[in-house]
């Protein structure tokens, strides 16, 4: 092994040639490309890992932007109740017979109702605590569901806890001779009081 003196006394330390020295070893470094000298090699599968994560944070970007224009959207489409109207027609007095006419109870929660002189129609809330009560036609009368009260053909309260008698819509005819009903305007009977739907001549019509 050849050898280079450090100093210059008797005493010196040989140390070993950088270019012949410990040779194989200051050799083939000196051969290797400069970043091969001073940079680790790559793990494998890093570079997947870091795509990984970049994909993970963009897709939570996306939707954090997405949902928030989902949000800003739905500001131009409020919540409302579509509900049917209170005024509406129920055809002409003519198609009516005499007794409880069901055809409008589920649509518009009331019943039509012919007497020999007079057509009215009955609002469907039974005055104890609102239920819609049900017509028994064998038994003649309004029946609640919820506490028993009945009610007769006319609507009045006979039996059950029910206060007084079930509330009538406003009835008029129309330039064509139609019925029009309006739920929004009602005459009530309170309880001992006189009742609005014997003197309002808008809670019934004439019929022969
Ligand atoms: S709600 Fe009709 S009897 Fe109570």
């Amino acid at each position: 092994m050849e050898t280079v003196n450090s100093g210059t006394g008797p005493g010196s330390t040989p140390v070993p040639s950088k270019t012949t020295g410990i040779a194989g070893v200051a050799s083939s470094d000196a051969a290797l490309p400069k970043t091969s000298r001073t940079t680790a090699p790559a793990a494998p599968g890093a570079a997947d890992v870091l795509k990984s994560r970049r994909r993970i944070v963009w897709t939570a970007v996306t939707a954090f932007l997405i949902t928030n224009f989902l949000m800003f959207l739905r500001f131009f489409f409020p919540r409302t109740l579509f509900e049917p109207s209170t005024k509406f027609r129920v055809g002409y007095p003519s198609d009516f017979g005499p007794g409880v006419d069901e055809r409008f109870k589920q649509s518009h929660r009331i019943w039509v109702v012919r007497r020999p002189d007079r057509l009215f129609v009955i609002y469907g809330k039974c005055t104890h605590l609102g239920c819609t009560p049900n017509w028994i036609e064998s038994e003649n009368k309004f029946k609640c569901p919820c506490h028993g009260s009945g009610y007769d053909m006319e609507g009045r309260n006979f039996e059950g806890p029910a206060p007084r008698p079930m509330d009538r819509a406003f009835v008029e005819l129309d330039a064509e001779g139609q019925i029009v009903v309006d739920t929004s305007r009602l005459s009530s009977c309170p309880p001992g009081g006189e009742c609005q739907f014997d003197t309002n001549p808008n809670s019934y019509l004439i019929v022969s």
